[in-house]
C-alpha cells in the first residue's frame, strides 16, 4: 500500500469518494488533527455491525470516559509489566518446539500463538480451553473473502456465529467469577468501580471480545513484520544482538514502518474542513496512519528503515482518547519475543524464491506466511 499512500499525500491528500460518501485522509498533520478532535470526528458506528463495534473502541464522551477509566484500571502498566517473567517462560516454550528445525513458519511458530496464549491467560482462560480461543480470534480477523452478496452473507453469518458462542463463553466465566473471585482480568472486571460504577455482564463480554479482536492480530503482525525487516535488512540482525539497548526504539521503527493497522474510521458530527475541503455530517473519514507514518513531512527519508530514529511520533497506536489500551503490553511482547528469536535463530532469511503473500485486508499489514530459514544458535 506504501506506494498508493505516497502516490495520494502527493496527489489527493484529502480524498472523496462519492459512491461511499467517504474521505480518505494521508497526510500525518490532518489524521492528527482527526483523532484529537472527538468531538467533531465520532467513533460511533451509524449502523451496528457484528463484531466489536459496541465496546470501547466505538464508543464517544462522556460513556467512552467512563468506561475507559474502568477497564485501564485492570489495564495498568504495572499488572502489564508483571506478565514479563510469564511471557519468557511461554517464549521458551515456543522455541523450545522448534529445536532441531533450520526453517519454521515464524507465524504458526511463534508469532501466533504468543499473543493468544497471553490474552488467554491474563483473561484467566485455563488453558484446556486455549485452542478454543485460537479459533475464536482467528475467525474474527477473517476478513471477507470478495464483494460478491453471498461471500458478505457468509461473512457476516459467521462472525454473528462466532459472536454468539464468544458471549455464551465469557458471560459463563464473567458468572463464575462474580461468585469465585480469581486472580485474573475478568475478576478485576468485575470488581472495578469508578463513581460507584460497576460494569454490568454485556460490557464485561464486550471487552473481552475487543482484547481478542484487538490485541492478538495486531501484535502478531508487530512481531511477524520486525523479523521480516530483520530479513530485508540482514545487517539488523548482528547489530541488535551486539547492542541489545536498541531493541526498543527499533520496534517503534517497525511500528512506523509496517504499521500493524493501517486506518481508522471516523464519522463527521458535523460540517468541518479538512485541509481545505469541506466534509459534511455524517461523511465517514477513514485515517490512514499506515500513510501518516510514511510522511516525509512529518518523518525525514520517511520510507528508510532507520533502527534508532528518534524522534519517532508514529500514530500506529492511533493518538488521543481511544490511544491504544493494549500499547504496553503489545511492546513488552515484543521487546521479549524480539531478542530471544534473535538468540536462538542466527543468520535468518527468506527461503530462495519466497513470494510474500498479505493478509487479505486493506487495514492491517501483514503476511499470512514468514518462512524463516535460520541457523539454530550453538
Ligand atoms: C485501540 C493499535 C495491541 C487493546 C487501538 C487503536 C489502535 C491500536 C490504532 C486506536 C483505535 C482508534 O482510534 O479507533 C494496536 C496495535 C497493536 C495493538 C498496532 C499491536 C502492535 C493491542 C493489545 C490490546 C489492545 C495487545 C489488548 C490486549 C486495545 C483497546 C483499544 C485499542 C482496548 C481501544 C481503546 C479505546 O477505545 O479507548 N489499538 N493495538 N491493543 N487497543 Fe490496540
Amino acid at each position: 500500500p506504501f506506494a498508493w499512500f505516497q502516490k495520494m499525500r502527493k496527489e489527493s491528500p484529502v480524498s472523496f469518494d462519492a459512491k461511499r460518501n467517504s474521505w480518505d485522509l494521508f497526510r500525518y498533520d490532518d489524521i492528527l488533527a482527526v483523532l484529537k478532535d472527538p468531538a467533531a470526528f465520532s467513533s460511533v458506528r451509524p449502523q451496528q455491525g457484528p463484531v466489536l463495534l459496541g465496546s470501547i473502541l466505538g464508543m464517544d464522551p462522556p460513556k467512552h470516559h467512563q468506561m475507559r477509566n474502568i477497564v485501564s484500571k485492570a489495564f495498568t502498566p504495572r499488572s502489564i509489566a508483571e506478565l514479563e517473567p510469564r511471557i519468557t517462560e511461554i517464549m521458551g516454550e515456543l522455541i523450545a518446539q522448534t529445536e532441531g528445525k533450520t526453517e519454521i513458519d515464524l507465524l504458526q511458530s511463534i508469532s501466533i500463538p504468543l499473543p493468544v496464549i497471553v490474552i488467554a491467560e491474563l483473561l484467566g482462560v485455563p488453558a484446556a480451553d486455549r485452542q478454543l480461543f485460537k479459533d475464536w480470534s482467528d475467525r474474527i480477523a477473517e476478513s471477507v473473502e470478495d464483494d460478491s452478496e453471498a461471500a458478505i452473507q457468509k461473512f457476516l453469518a459467521d462472525k454473528e456465529k462466532v459472536r454468539r458462542e464468544l458471549d455464551d463463553y465469557f458471560m459463563k466465566v464473567t458468572l463464575e467469577r462474580r461468585k469465585q473471585p480469581e486472580d485474573d482480568l475478568i475478576t478485576k472486571l468485575v470488581q472495578a468501580e469508578v463513581d460507584g460504577e460497576k460494569l454490568t455482564d454485556e460490557e464485561i463480554m464486550e471487552f473481552c471480545i475487543l482484547l481478542l479482536g484487538a490485541g492478538n492480530e495486531t501484535t502478531t503482525n508487530l512481531i511477524t513484520n520486525a523479523v521480516r525487516i530483520f530479513m530485508e535488512e540482514p545487517s539488523l540482525q548482528e547489530k541488535l544482538r551486539q547492542q541489545p539497548e536498541l531493541m526498543k526504539g527499533a520496534i517503534e521503527e517497525v511500528l512506523r514502518y509496517y504499521s500493524p493497522i493501517l486506518a481508522m474510521n471516523r464519522y463527521a458530527t458535523k460540517d468541518v474542513e479538512i485541509g481545505g475541503k469541506q466534509v459534511k455530517k455524517g461523511d465517514l473519514v477513514v485515517t490512514w496512519i499506515g500513510s501518516a507514518n510514511r510522511d516525509e513531512e512529518k518523518f525525514p527519508d520517511a520510507d528508510r528503515f532507520i533502527v534508532d530514529r528518534t524522534p519517532n511520533a508514529h500514530l500506529a497506536f492511533g493518538q488521543g482518547i481511544h490511544f491504544c489500551l493494549g500499547a504496553p503490553l503489545a511492546r513488552l511482547e515484543a521487546l521479549i519475543a524480539l531478542p530471544l528469536i534473535l538468540a536462538h535463530f542466527h543468520d535468518m532469511r527468506l527461503p530462495e524464491g519466497t513470494k510474500l503473500e498479505a493478509i487479505p485486508s486493506t487495514f492491517v499489514y501483514g503476511v499470512k506466511e514468514l518462512p524463516v530459514q535460520f541457523t539454530p544458535a550453538a
